[in-house]
């Protein structure tokens, strides 16, 4: 029975995976998710798993080497699967340090740690072990409007904070897998959407603002482009990385589906309208005249699009899921889950909110 140590277990996409993960083996897997559970953490999330004996729940911050050590003692991990970061590009931007500090540092906390569990006295590791860094498209920096892809071969240009303490990070399991030839790979994914993701970012947060009728606010014109892909996808393509990957290579994960911020606030009205009942009091107020247009994020990358071509000939990824009905998944989850919401935008989030959108 295999042994994977998740961190940042309890976010968006790490909640996702280990869902993903007890769907597709069952019994089969010991998880271990540690989690500092920051304002994105959230136990929520894994409700269901509480009492499922093969899951288990660490409290610990990933800077802290003797937590993580004490996790690598008692446990023979085999994959440690590396979600855990601070992930909001605009908090980045107002607040940088606490990225360096767990994106770089906790990932270099996450590596030696593992590198002394799996190391043999002669340099080589056990066998099977397998570090998998969850990282993000957005180190290769922006592209132009009218062309181009990011390939794994394409040079790294982080403009923001947060991105460049990504690419720090990827930076240091790229080194660890050439001086020590330490067994991982790196899985470089774009925008995902789905449910569980905290609405700071643009597509939980148009869903929530159009729900209770509030401004929906668009970035400068609303023209940079990303390339969505929903996140059953993504926490797919790692465990197939996880399986099939070559060890030391970087897997680009994307979802072929490139739109424009102002083109996916439409189709989220679009499909609200849809899906509600004419008898539900909350479409009277959702229309297009609720899109404003704000300032413009500092340094705002102007488009992001992944080239899946190596992890399509290589492992066989592909993404599966439409963007339409991604997006009506994700909105019949927040119908489903406006408890979740509720929780989730009381208290600190109500102070980020007003600061950033005054
Ligand atoms: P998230 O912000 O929803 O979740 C991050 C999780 O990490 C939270 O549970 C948080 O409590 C935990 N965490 C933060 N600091 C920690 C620390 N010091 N110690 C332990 N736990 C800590 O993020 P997400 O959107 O789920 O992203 C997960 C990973 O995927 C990140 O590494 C991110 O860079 C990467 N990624 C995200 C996207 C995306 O679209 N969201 C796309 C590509 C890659
Ligand atoms: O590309 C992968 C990255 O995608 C991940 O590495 C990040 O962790 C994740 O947060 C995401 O970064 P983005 O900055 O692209 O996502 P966000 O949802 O914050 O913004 C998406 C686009 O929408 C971006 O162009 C900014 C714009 N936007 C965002 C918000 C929150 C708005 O126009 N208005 C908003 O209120």
């Amino acid at each position: 029975m295999k042994t994977y140590l998740v961190t940042g277990g309890a976010g968006f996409i790490g909640s996702n995976f280990i869902h993903y993960m007890f769907n597709k083996y069952g019994e089969n897997i010991r998880i271990i998710n540690v989690d500092k559970l920051t304002y994105a953490g959230n136990l929520e999330n894994l409700k269901d798993l509480e009492n499922n004996p093969n899951y288990s729940f660490v409290k610990a911050d990933i800077c802290d080497s003797d937590a993580i050590e004490k996790i690598f003692n008692e446990n023979d991990i085999d994959h440690v699967v590396h979600f855990a970061a601070e992930s909001h590009v605009d908090r980045s931007i107002r607040n940088p340090e606490v990225f360096v500090q767990t994106n770089v540092l906790g990932t270099l906390v996450m590596l030696n740690n593992a590198k002394a569990a799996w190391e043999l006295p002669d340099g080589s590791y056990k066998e099977g072990k397998k570090f998998l860094h969850v990282s993000t498209d957005e180190v290769y920096g922006s592209l132009e409007e009218d062309g181009g892809y990011f390939y794994e071969t394409t040079p790294y240009a982080p403009h923001s904070p947060y991105s460049a303490s990504k690419a720090s990070s990827d930076m240091l399991v790229k080194a660890y897998m050439d001086t020590y030839k330490f067994p991982a790979n790196i899985t470089n994914c774009s925008n995902n959407y789905g449910p569980y993701q905290f609405p700071e970012k643009l597509i939980p947060l148009i869903i929530n603002n159009a729900l209770s009728g509030k401004k929906l606010p668009v970035y400068g014109d609303g023209k940079n482009v990303r390339d969505w892909l929903y996140v059953m996808d993504h926490a797919k393509a790692i465990d197939m990385v996880i399986e099939k990957g070559r060890l030391f290579e970087t897997y680009n994960v994307g979802g072929h589906n490139e739109k424009q911020n102002i083109e996916i606030i439409n189709i989220i009205l679009d499909t609200l309208c849809e899906m509600l009942p004419d008898s539900d009091p909350r479409k009277a107020h959702i229309n297009k005249d609720l899109i404003t247009y704000v300032e413009d994020r500092k340094g705002h990358d102007r488009r992001y699009a992944i080239a899946p071509d190596k992890i399509k000939s290589e492992i066989g990824w592909e993404p599966e899921t439409m963007f339409k009905d991604g997006i009506k998944l994700t909105i019949k989850w927040f119908f489903e889950n406006e408890e979740w919401m509720k929780n989730v935008t009381s208290g600190a989030y109500q102070d980020y909110y007003n600061s950033m959108y005054k």
